[in-house]
């Protein structure tokens, strides 16, 4: 079944063209990070405005470099949410259209689940069940997951998410938007030992998370120590991400050996990170599990993931209709 993927919940608007939920035939992300840069931060009504531009491009772009003409098209999926409902909208309605017009099936899914499912358009996927720790800039959750349509919550943040905690690092210093890439360039450079900032949820058994009081600390740290920021700042930030990447290494695999899962998938835009990338792994390995992060381009939104977890719905029949609508934050 070949689908048509798109995705505009945020600041990236994407389409993707993808076979059976796991070859890609094509996939095309347009950022609009320069439209947001001079803000440091998403400016909601200015991503609605931005994804009305480049929907269309985007979605010629998808169907040209995948080699296909329109009518090979058997399906269609979107992002439902969580999202900017403005954003959200966008891609929502040209699919339901697009669809619509040409008599295909489509269907609505959710975003979470689009970045759970993205280790499925690698190879060697996992078998399930398997816990999947989501680290994005809005969300940093644990799940088991069952299947392709049933994944349950464990654990998930009480304030801010990973990425959000990098950005606003980020910010904090002046490095620009969004923080993520640029901290942990940045903490390639810095010793992690030097400056060691708190560990929240590191004592506690459940599989919750909290980030705003080590984002506080990193605040606290600048604010006492100005005259030699310059000097210090790499070792700031790799102090910061040491923090992070630790209680997320330890609660997922800690999630993996209490439900007794020997597959860990590890998704989303933080999941970029090569430290974290590194720490999970080795870990993983030291437990015996066996660990699934999908390739960089990947792990940030992208309408691939979406395409994949569609088909899943679609070949079971499960299908959206005219009245269904996009949602801005709901469970999974
Ligand atoms: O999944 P994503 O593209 O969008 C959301 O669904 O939120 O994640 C974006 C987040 C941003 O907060 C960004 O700063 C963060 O992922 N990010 C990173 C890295 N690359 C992107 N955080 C840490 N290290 C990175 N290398
Ligand atoms: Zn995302």
């Amino acid at each position: 079944m070949i689908i048509l993927g798109i995705e505009t919940s945020c600041d990236e608007t994407a389409a993707a063209v993808v076979i059976d939920g796991t070859r890609i035939l094509s996939s095309v992300v347009s950022s609009q990070i320069d439209v947001h840069h001079p803000y440091g931060g998403v400016v909601p009504e200015l991503a609605s405005r931005k994804h009305i531009e480049a929907i269309v491009p985007v979605f010629q772009q998808a169907i040209r470099e995948a080699a296909i003409g329109l009518d090979q098209i058997d399906a269609v999926a979107v992002t439902r949410g969580p999202g900017l409902i403005g954003s959200l909208l966008v891609g929502f309605s040209f699919a339901k259209a697009l669809a619509m017009s040409r008599g295909l099936p489509w269907v609505g899914v959710s975003h979470l689940k689009g970045h759970i499912d993205s280790v499925f358009l690698e190879p060697d996927p996992p078998p399930f069940p398997y816990v999947a720790l989501l680290v994005s800039g809005g969300h940093t959750s644990i799940y088991h997951v069952n299947s392709h349509t049933d994944a349950s919550l464990l654990g998930q943040t009480r304030d801010d998410a990973a990425g959000e905690a990098f950005d606003k690092v980020a910010k904090m210093l002046g490095l620009g938007y969004p923080g993520g890439g640029i901290v942990s360039k940045l903490a390639e450079k810095g010793d992690p030992d030097k400056i060691k900032f708190t560990r929240p949820y590191l004592n506690r058994s459940d599989f919750d998370f909290s980030f705003s009081g080590i984002k506080t600390a990193v605040n606290r740290y600048i604010q006492k120590h100005p005259d030699r920021l310059k000097e210090n700042i790499s070792n700031i930030v790799a102090g910061f991400q040491e923090a992070v990447v630790e209680v997320l290494a330890y609660k997922i695999i800690n999630a993996a050996v209490e439900k007794q899962c020997v597959h860990i998938a590890l998704v989303g835009g933080v999941a970029a990170n090569r430290r974290l990338r590194e720490k999970v792994r080795h870990e993983a390995r030291a437990k015996g599990l066996n660990i699934h992060i999908p390739s960089v381009g990947l792990c940030g939104d992208n309408a691939a993931m979406i395409a994949a977890v569609g088909y899943h719905y679609l070949k079971r029949g499960i299908v959206s209709g005219l009245k269904d609508d996009v949602y801005s934050r709901q469970p999974i």
